[in-house]
C-alpha cells in the first residue's frame, strides 16, 4: 500500500475541521490528525523540549504539538511538512513567530542540511521512510543528549515500532484519553516514548591526525624515526614547559564507527579520546564527547585556539593510524592532547 497511498495522500484535497484533518481515498475516509490527541502532544513536548532547545518537529498536522513546543520557549523550532495544503497552514501559523522555520518537504531531506537538534519529535503519516531511516537520521542530526520522541502506534511500552531499533527507551503514561471512534488509535491510555541519544563513544581513542600527518606537523615539534617517534610534550598548559620525548610506535589499521571533527578537521577523533581544554578560565580534563563549542585548546606556540565547530560522523570507516605508547601529554597538529591509555 505504502507508496501508492502516500502519492494519493500528497495529491489529496484534505478535509479540515475544528477537531480533525481527514481525507477520502477509494471511498474510505482516513483521519490524518484529531484534536483528542492534545494531551498526548502536550506530554510529548513536555518530555522532549526544554527552553532554548533547537527543536525539529516532523509533521505539522493541526499544529497542536507545534503550539505545545512553542509554549516551552525553544531557542529554535524547525517544522518540516510535506503536504501542500498543510504547508500553507503551517506558514500562516508561523507568520508571527521569530524562532520558527518551516521546511517544505520530507524530513529525510534534512539529512543533508546543516545543523543539529537537541530534540526531535516525529509524528508523520503514511510515511515510507520512518521505520527504516529514523534512527539513522537521529544519530546524524541529534546533538549529544538529543531527546527523541515519536508517535507510538501500539500505545504500549513493549515490543514494537522504534523499540526494535533502540534500547533504553523510557515511557510516560497519559491517561483518560476518551478518543472518539477513529481508524488508528482507540486505547484510553498511551505511553509517550523518549529516547535520549548519547553520541556513544567507540572503544577506540584514535586521533586521525595522529597518523600523524607528519608532513603537516611542524618537524620542530614532532619528528618521526622509523620504529621510534619524538613527540613534543607539555605536562600542564597552565604552566607550560615543553619537552621532546621518545616514544615507541606502530602503524595499525582498524575499523572505527563514529568520529568527531573539531574546527573543520583541525583534530579528528573518537568520543573516548582524552582531551585537555580550557573552560571558564581553567584547564580541565574531558573526553572528546564531553567538550563543547567555546572550549579552548592549547597550541604548541603557547597560544590558544577556540573550538568553534564540533561535527560528528557516525559512519563506519577504516583508519590507518600511527599508535604511540606515551605517558605524557602530546601534540597533534600543534594541539595539546591529554595522555591516556585509550589515546593512540
Ligand atoms: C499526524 S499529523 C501531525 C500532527 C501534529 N503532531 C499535530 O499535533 O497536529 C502528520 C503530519 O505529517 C505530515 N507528513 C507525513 N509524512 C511526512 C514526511 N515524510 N515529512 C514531513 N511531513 C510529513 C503530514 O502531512 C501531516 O501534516
Amino acid at each position: 500500500m505504502a507508496h501508492k497511498q502516500r502519492e494519493a495522500y500528497l495529491a489529496a484535497n484534505l478535509i479540515f475541521k475544528d477537531d480533525r484533518i481527514s481525507w477520502v481515498h477509494n471511498g474510505e475516509t482516513y483521519q490524518v490528525m484529531m484534536g483528542w490527541e492534545q494531551p498526548i502532544m502536550a506530554k510529548m513536548a513536555e518530555v522532549c523540549v526544554s527552553a532554548g532547545d533547537k527543536v525539529l518537529e516532523c509533521g505539522f498536522g493541526m499544529g497542536i504539538l507545534s503550539d505545545e513546543i512553542q509554549a516551552r520557549n525553544p531557542g529554535h523550532h524547525t517544522i518540516v511538512e510535506c503536504h501542500p495544503e498543510i504547508i500553507v497552514k503551517a506558514k500562516a501559523w508561523a507568520a508571527d513567530k521569530t524562532n520558527v522555520t518551516i521546511v517544505e518537504g520530507d524530513w529525510l531531506d534534512l539529512i543533508n542540511a546543516p545543523g543539529r537538534f537537541n530534540a526531535i519529535l516525529m509524528d508523520t503519516y503514511v510515511d515510507n521512510n520512518l521505520h527504516k531511516r529514523f534512527t539513522w537520521f537521529c544519530r546524524n542530526k541529534g546533538e549529544h543528549n538529543c531527546k527523541v520522541s515519536w508517535w507510538n502506534w501500539t500505545g504500549k511500552t513493549t515490543g514494537a515500532y522504534m523499540m526494535l531499533h533502540w534500547t533504553d527507551v523510557t515511557f510516560t503514561k497519559v491517561e483518560g484519553l476518551n478518543a472518539p471512534e477513529n481508524d488508528y488509535y482507540n486505547r484510553n491510555d498511551y505511553y509517550v516514548p523518549l529516547k535520549v541519544l548519547s553520541r556513544t563513544p567507540t572503544t577506540y581513542g584514535v586521533l586521525l591526525s595522529s597518523n600523524i600527518n607528519l608532513s603537516q606537523t611542524e618537524t620542530v615539534h614532532i619528528k618521526k624515526v622509523y620504529g621510534n617517534t619524538k613527540l613534543l610534550t607539555c605536562a600542564d598548559p597552565g604552566n607550560p614547559s615543553l619537552e621532546i620525548k621518545d616514544v615507541a610506535g606502530e602503524s595499525v589499521m582498524f575499523k572505527c564507527k563514529g568520529v568527531y571533527s573539531i574546527n573543520d578537521g583541525l583534530l579528528v577523533m573518537t568520543g573516548t579520546n582524552n582531551m585537555i581544554v580550557k573552560r571558564d578560565g581553567s584547564w580541565i580534563n574531558k573526553k572528546m564527547n564531553e567538550i563543547v563549542v567555546g572550549d579552548k585548546l592549547y597550541k604548541a606556540d603557547n597560544t590558544e585556539v577556540e573550538i568553534t565547530k564540533i561535527e560528528f560522523d557516525s559512519s563506519e570507516t577504516v583508519h590507518n593510524m600511527f599508535k604511540v605508547n606515551i605517558d605524557s601529554n602530546y601534540f597533534v597538529n600543534n594541539i595539546l592532547i591529554r595522555k591516556g591509555q585509550d589515546n593512540a
